[in-house]
């Protein structure tokens, strides 16, 4: 089992919902939440260790396709709906970034990591159940963030896999 701290490999997901983006970031949501449960759930410090490691990247990966963007997409749209979420962002990146420079071995990486996970899940459950409803009710055509997203990410997972590729070089 691979239970090292070296960067996971991101994949492009199987199809990109252009025409409805929420979709996607509603699967990464998902994600994150079984990463948790798997982090919170086992007994094994190696899983815990390479789960805390998936939780780093995946929520890396989401948090760059909505400030990329999401946000702005829905800012253009409607500056007052995404303010607040915007400042959640910017507390999680701190902590994404403090964790992003340490090894998993490390004592501070655990509470670290719990901070993250409240702040996050905290976070994501306030955008599905106040900010997607919202767009859904202001029946917004998302479909050009859509396009503008799945250009980003593709990008950005060719960008990942390449860092991750020279990591793993010896
Ligand atoms: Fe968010
Ligand atoms: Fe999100």
């Amino acid at each position: 089992m691979a239970t090292t701290d070296a960067p996971t490999r991101p994949t492009l997901r199987d199809s990109f919902p252009v025409d409805n983006p929420v979709q996607a970031l509603l699967r990464d949501h998902d994600m994150v939440r079984k990463l948790a449960e798997k982090y919170e759930n086992t007994h094994s410090a190696d899983v815990k260790k390479q789960a805390a490691t998936q939780l780093i990247q995946a929520i890396h990966m989401h948090s760059r396709l909505e400030e990329g963007v999401f946000y702005p997409g829905v800012r253009r749209v409607d500056p007052n709906l995404i303010a607040r979420f915007e400042e959640d962002h910017l507390a999680v990146d701190d902590l994404l970034a403090t964790l992003q420079g340490m090894s998993m071995d490390d004592a501070r990486a655990e509470p670290l990591v719990r901070e993250m996970l409240d702040a996050v899940l905290s976070h994501i459950r306030q955008e599905e159940e106040q900010l997607f409803p919202e767009l859904r009710q202001a029946k917004l055509d998302l479909t050009s963030i859509g396009l503008e997203m799945q250009a980003f990410e593709a990008n950005l997972v060719h960008l990942q896999a390449q860092l991750s590729d020279r990591a793993a070089r010896p």
